[in-house]
């Protein structure tokens, strides 16, 4: 299928990442948030990233007015009636996924493949809220998004073989490279990824080192571009503790419980940088 019009539920970093990769690979773009101020945001941050291309001399001026020219803001979902796929983008909720999930089948064509972000709640449980299972998919992109190669297509029991192939091609389009995952709880890449972190708070936790030494000995120890706190902080805390969780209730292991430490910076809005303040202060 020729995929023209790209949606984008959730102008956040990862939804403003994903619909500033897709206008900059020719797509024209849909980006919807609630409020106009969420995608106002969103466009400054998409707006400042390009920029700094440009300002390093990657990126011609003229190249980054008309990427922005693509990328249309909207606060009403009905605009997505005109894409031929969306990729929500949404809060790690799975409320919130449902209740989307449910009002684009009803607002997008037939055609339209129906995309999540999540970065662990089954895709079958999302594609179950629709009539449309075999168009549901999980599309999982990497933050921040415009940098890492990434995407996850994750696919569930009823995902079609034609919507599988639309997604890998669109992967490529956009200049990532796609690796096929299952339908189990965080996927592969936060399967893996979040015990780690887990257990980079537990030490902390327990004080068996400070911050500084934690990512200290992750990032020279093993080469990692950041240390295992400092990721936390970039993915958001709350995000972080949302993924445990479903790991922990989805294939039920106490392996994966979260560490009452990140429980207790959630709990006080230490959500990370987006917060300015996680593990680490920011300005
Ligand atoms: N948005 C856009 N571009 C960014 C960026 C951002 N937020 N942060 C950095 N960059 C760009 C910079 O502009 C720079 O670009 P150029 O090479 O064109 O100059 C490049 O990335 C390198 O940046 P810096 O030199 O400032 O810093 P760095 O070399 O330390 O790299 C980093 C920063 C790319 C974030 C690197 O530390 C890194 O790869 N960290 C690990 C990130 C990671 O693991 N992401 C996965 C998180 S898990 C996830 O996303 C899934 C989930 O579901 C939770």
């Amino acid at each position: 299928m020729e995929i023209a019009t790209f949606g984008v539920i959730g102008a956040g970093q990862m939804g403003g990442g994903i619909a500033q990769v897709a206008a900059a690979s020719g797509l024209n773009v849909i980006l919807h948030d609630i409020a106009e101020e969420f995608v106002a945001k969103g466009m400054k941050a998409i707006t400042a990233n390009l920029q700094r291309s440009v300002d390093k001399g990657k990126l011609a001026a003229d190249e980054m007015q008309a990427i922005l020219g693509r990328i249309k803001t909207v606060t009403d979902l009905a605009a997505m009636k005109d894409a031929d796929i969306v990729v929500e983008a949404a809060s790690e909720r799975e409320d919130i996924k449902f209740n989307i999930f449910a009002q684009l089948d009803q607002i997008c064509p037939p055609h339209t493949i129906l995309a999540s972000n999540t970065s662990s709640i089954p895709i079958g449980r999302i594609a179950a809220r629709t009539s449309r299972p075999d168009k549901v998919i999980g599309m999982h992109f990497m933050n921040p998004v415009p940098v890492m190669k990434l995407v996850e297509v994750i696919r569930a029991l009823p995902t079609s073989d034609e919507t599988y192939q639309d997604t890998v091609d669109l992967a490529v389009k956009m200049g990532k490279v796609p690796a096929q995952a299952n339908d189990y709880p965080g996927f592969i890449a936060n399967r893996i990824l979040l015990p780690m972190i887990n257990e980079a708070i537990f030490c902390l936790y327990q004080s068996v080192g400070d911050c500084e030494a934690i990512d200290t000995v992750m990032k020279l120890g093993m080469n990692h571009p950041m240390g295992p706190l400092a990721l936390a902080d970039l993915i958001g805390l709350d995000t972080c503790l949302a993924i445990l969780t479903t790991l922990h209730q989805g294939l039920g292991d106490p392996k994966y419980r979260p560490c009452p430490l990140l429980r207790q910076y959630v709990e006080a809005g230490w959500l990370g940088r987006k917060s300015g303040r996680g593990f680490y202060t920011y300005k």
